[in-house]
């Protein structure tokens, strides 16, 4: 407990390794960080802290025997999107773990990669994509009321106004509507958020959540124009910081014959369900000798104070079954909890903007029937846009993922694997929640109206995920910024990363644990918002220029 260790300047480029090392959380981004670190820094001594008593996070995929055999029901994520620059070091972690072999893989070609609905106003609405015939494309956009409009929409865009140079940021639902008119905003684009964020397009950032639509309205003046111009060859925006990384993942060639099939898929994950990428990082860091994981230890504050040999991140933590209160040093800090329990447990410093983030709660039904084709249409799913009359949708679904097409394979009994959605932002302002037997009720409700299914379901699983997607509101790089600025009081030993802040995605969090992990072993960034100051650097680059 009390040895002695060497100091390091974080700020400076030397040799010497920090030598304790904190991680907090034990979701994927905090799995991922300690594994990064443990590889790049074999000397330190990590301890990763965990308050439930489970690793994984959101990751929760759930065996359920029903008889013949079990089904694999996923309470959280459910697939990964080989999406460059962020998929690809998923797709390295994936081959470093060892888990080439359990991947499940979506191709493009598929019917759950070319089919993709929304249930507009009343019927599901196939959209057009990479597998639409021209014919296909143009009756659609004639015949469904969910295009009405979009053809005039798209062709006065080029006309409007230009957006006012102190405007800093808008929702993407005040910013799509400024540009289109309000239709193409409420029918479609809500829905594609409701299926990421479970949330609401008139609070979501557009400069955080659409930062190349919002740079090319700003260069051009019409996002069409730049669309277009794109179309044939021209310029397009890209992160300066993804810019650097894919110049880095093109010079090494890591990929496999495998990953490479991989790699153009529409959508990936293991036969086990995703929670096989938690299982796996978890097996890794309980072999590696320089990784202690302590679950069930809820870490209660955290300050930079000092000790004889120099400064310190001091820190306490208690375990779940005990009163005990437990005093540590550390030398560096990780944090992947969510932003806002990092801020009530650091009194220190104001990280007031880092509370400011807040999440919606979504209830996940999964349903297994025993027919397999039970589903009128098949496809990856549908999508609830907010524009929905409520009649059709009282229960307030989100959305509803077609499982057995979306992950063919992943079960050895013959059936339908469903999962339903449901509440997200339109719960924001409930007291209560439904129960399990409520949830199902909806969901089967739901299920009989939209598709017309009245099998009772072989199995029915329903978990409520409490504040589970945190939601990047308007200003939320401002605000980023800020809580970056504050962080550089701790001098670079305590950063930040995971789902609060740079995306929600399980590739996002993967690349920010990579990040961070990286500017710690090399002494670059501070703090792993430091992209934020200053705001966000963009380049300019053609398609081709890059081969991507
Ligand atoms: C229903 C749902 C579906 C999703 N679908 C997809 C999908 O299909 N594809 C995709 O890419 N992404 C998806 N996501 C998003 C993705 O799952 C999450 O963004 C990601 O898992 C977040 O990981 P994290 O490690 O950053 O945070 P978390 O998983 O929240 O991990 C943080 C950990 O910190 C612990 N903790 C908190 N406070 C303390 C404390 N004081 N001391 C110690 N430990 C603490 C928590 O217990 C938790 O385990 C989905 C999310 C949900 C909820
Ligand atoms: C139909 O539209 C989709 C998406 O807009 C496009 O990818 C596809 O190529 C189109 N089909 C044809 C034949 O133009
Ligand atoms: C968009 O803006 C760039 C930079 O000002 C310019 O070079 C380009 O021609 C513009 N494209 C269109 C279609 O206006
Ligand atoms: C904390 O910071 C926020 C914004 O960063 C500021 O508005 C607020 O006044 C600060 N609170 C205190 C107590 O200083
Ligand atoms: C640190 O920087 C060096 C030189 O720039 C680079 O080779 C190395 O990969 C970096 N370390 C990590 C963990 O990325």
């Amino acid at each position: 407990m009390h040895r002695h260790y060497a100091t390091v300047s974080s700020t400076s480029k030397s040799n010497a390794e920090p030598q304790r090392i904190a991680i907090l959380g034990g979701g994927i981004t905090g799995l991922a960080s300690a594994y990064f670190l443990s590889k790049d820094l074999p000397k330190a001594k990590i301890t990763l802290f965990e308050a439930s008593p489970r690793l994984g996070g959101w990751l929760h995929s759930r065996s359920v025997d029903i008889g013949s055999g079990s089904v694999i029901f996923e309470q959280g994520p459910r697939n990964l999107r080989p999406t460059m620059p962020n998929g690809l070091i998923t797709l390295n972690l994936v081959r470093d773990l060892g888990l080439e072999d359990r991947i499940l893989m979506t191709s493009k070609n598929s019917v759950a990669a070319q089919n993709r609905f929304i249930y507009y106003p009343d019927h599901l609405v196939r959209m057009p994509g990479p597998g639409s015939s021209l014919l296909q494309n143009i009756s659609n956009v004639l015949s469904e009321p969910i295009f009405k409009g979009t053809i005039s929409a798209a062709l006065s865009e080029v006309t409007k106004a230009r957006r006012p140079g102190d405007l800093q940021d808008e929702s993407i639902g005040s910013f799509l509507t400024r540009r289109f008119g309000s239709a193409l905003a409420d029918n479609v684009v809500s829905a594609v958020f409701h299926g990421i964020y479970a949330g609401d397009i008139y609070k979501l950032s557009a400069r955080a959540i659409m930062p190349s639509l919002w740079a090319i309205e700003w260069r051009n003046n019409s996002i069409m124009k730049g669309l277009l111009e794109q179309a044939f060859g021209g310029m397009q925006p890209i992160a300066t910081a993804d810019l650097n990384l894919i110049k880095t993942l093109q010079s090494q060639p890591i990929m496999s014959d495998k990953l490479e099939v991989v790699k153009k898929s529409s959508v990936f994950t293991f036969k086990g369900g995703i929670g096989e990428l938690a299982d796996r990082l978890e097996a890794k860091l309980d072999e590696s000798d320089n990784v202690l994981v302590m679950e069930n230890t809820h870490v209660g504050q955290i300050k930079l104070g000092s000790n004889a040999v120099g400064e310190k991140i001091q820190m306490n933590a208690k375990e779940v079954s005990n009163r005990e209160i437990t005093n540590y040093e550390f030398d560096h800090v990780v944090s992947t909890i969510p932003g806002d329990k990092l801020a009530s447990i650091a009194p220190t410093i104001n990280l007031s903007s880092l509370s400011r983030t807040s999440a919606v709660t979504v209830m996940v039904v999964n349903l297994f029937f025993s027919s397999p084709d039970i589903l009128p249409v098949h496809g990856f799913g549908y999508l609830l846009p907010r524009s929905v009359p409520f009649e059709q949708n009282p229960e307030r679904a989100l959305g509803v993922v077609f499982d057995s097409d979306a992950s063919i394979g992943q079960d050895d009994v013959p059936g339908t694997k469903v999962t339903v959605m449901l509440g997200g932002h339109w719960w924001d302002d409930f007291d209560a929640y439904p129960d399990e037997d409520e949830g199902a009720s909806m969901a089967k409700a739901l299920l009989n109206r939209h598709l017309g299914i009245n099998e009772e379901p072989r199995a029915i699983r329903v978990s409520l995920q409490r504040n589970c997607i945190p939601q990047y509101g308007v200003g939320h790089e401002a605000r980023m910024e800020d809580a970056s600025l504050r962080l550089e009081s701790f001098k670079g030993r305590l950063r930040v990363a995971g789902n609060s802040y740079t995306g929600v995605g399980l590739n996002d969090c993967i690349r920010a644990a990579r990040d961070v992990v990286k500017d710690l072993v090399n002494g670059t960034g501070t703090t792993g918002l430091e992209s934020f100051v200053g705001g966000k650097k963009w380049s300019w680059f053609k398609r081709e220029e890059l081969k991507i």
